[in-house]
């Protein structure tokens, strides 16, 4: 008898997020906002540090150590609540590592090179680090190792959610139910926030220009001085019109997720004005919503109680993810035999 797939009650949702660097109001309004927002009665939440997806790219031990707590500590002061929420770091719990070397052999080069975050970041050159190249499918594993329902992620990651799927269902045709294939959960607004300075760019934590984004820990004068530098056009009226006004629609698009207020109430507001006023009033908005995660921040960031809370999470995500670690190498065949028959 193979064992199937356990139910769970509630919807089950997993994300992650890289420790690599600062966080930015892009990842805050795309990823972290909809983890709080999703805590709920009916949702069972997971949300991981993926420090093993972090170094595809090289990375220094000490430094990367410090972003891991760094990154716990935001997912904490943004509101992810450690009582509701399973909050762990990926490499504590072995089974995503073991479940992609499976998924890795399910796998078509094929299929991965045509990843377009691959193509990205190995463009230009002859050999890329193999580890860039299986990205997509650790993804796959960590999604796919908690039976997760619902993945809430910003629209750049819809291509690995569709190769996740395609995994899962793969495997499910070929070896019998497995996997649950889970579904993607974009934000429609504020899913992507373009930078300021070249609103047909994502919003990045690699661009060179510091004005081209807004860090979570950064303070007001700088969220000003990004702001106001921020790219529009010559039209000076406030009007929602992402094709021709792309600079002051990703403005508007970061005031409403943040107001919620509709773009033609925001238009109403600023008709007659200019975008001097419109532009002061969102950098008080963007300041106002980050200073209390960075004062919160600061409060937990040394805390033992930060360890106590990682390590609580490692125990609770292993236990949901040794269990469909076993049903999958049971559909391979993998593992001690039961008997010497
Ligand atoms: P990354 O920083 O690329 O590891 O992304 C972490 C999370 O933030 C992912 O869920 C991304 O989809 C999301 N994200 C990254 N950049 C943006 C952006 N400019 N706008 C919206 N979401 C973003
Ligand atoms: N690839 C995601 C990103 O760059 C991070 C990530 C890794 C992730 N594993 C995940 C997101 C699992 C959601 C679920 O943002």
């Amino acid at each position: 008898m193979s064992v199937s797939i356990e139910k769970h009650e509630k919807n089950r949702i997993f994300s992650g997020i890289q420790p690599s660097g600062e966080l930015h109001l892009g990842n805050y309004l795309g990823a972290l906002k909809q983890f709080v927002d999703l805590q709920s009665e009916e949702n069972e939440c997971i949300y991981c540090i993926v420090d093993e997806h972090a170094i595809t790219v090289p990375q220094d031990p000490k430094l990367l150590q410090k972003r891991i707590l760094d990154l716990s500590a935001l997912y904490i002061s943004a509101g992810v609540d450690p009582k509701k929420s399973i909050i762990f770091v990926q490499s504590t719990v072995p089974a995503h590592a073991e479940l992609s070397w499976i998924l890795t052999c399910s796998s078509y080069t094929g299929e991965l090179s045509r990843m377009t975050q691959f193509k990205s970041k190995s463009q230009g050159k002859e050999s890329a680090p193999a580890g860039l190249f299986c990205y997509p499918v650790l993804m796959a594993a960590d999604i796919l190792v908690y039976d997760a329902d619902e993945v809430p992620v910003g629209t750049d990651q819809t291509q690995h959610i569709e190769l996740t799927r395609d995994i899962a269902t793969r495997i499910n045709n070929t070896r019998g139910e497995t996997f649950v294939v889970p579904k993607g959960r974009y934000l429609k607004e504020g899913a992507r926030i373009m930078a300021l300075d070249d609103p047909s760019k994502k919003m990045s934590k690699s661009a060179e220009n510091i004005h081209s984004r807004i860090g979570i820990m950064d303070d007001e004068k700088k969220i000003r001085k990004s702001i106001m530098r921020a790219t529009t056009d010559s039209e000076a009226v406030v009007r929602f019109d992402p094709e021709t006004k792309p600079g002051v629609s990703n403005l508007m698009n970061i005031y409403s997720v943040l107001t919620k207020e509709s773009m033609a109430d925001i238009e109403t507001t600023y008709r007659g004005k200019g975008y001097g006023d419109f532009k002061k009033d969102l950098a008080g908005i963007v300041s106002e919503a980050l200073s209390p995660i960075q004062s919160r921040f600061n409060e937990i960031r040394h805390s033992e109680e930060l360890l106590t809370i990682l390590k609580d999470g490692t125990e609770k995500a292993s236990a949901i993810a040794v269990p469909v670690l076993r049903r999958a190498q049971e559909r391979f065949g993998l593992g001690l035999p039961k008997r010497v028959d």
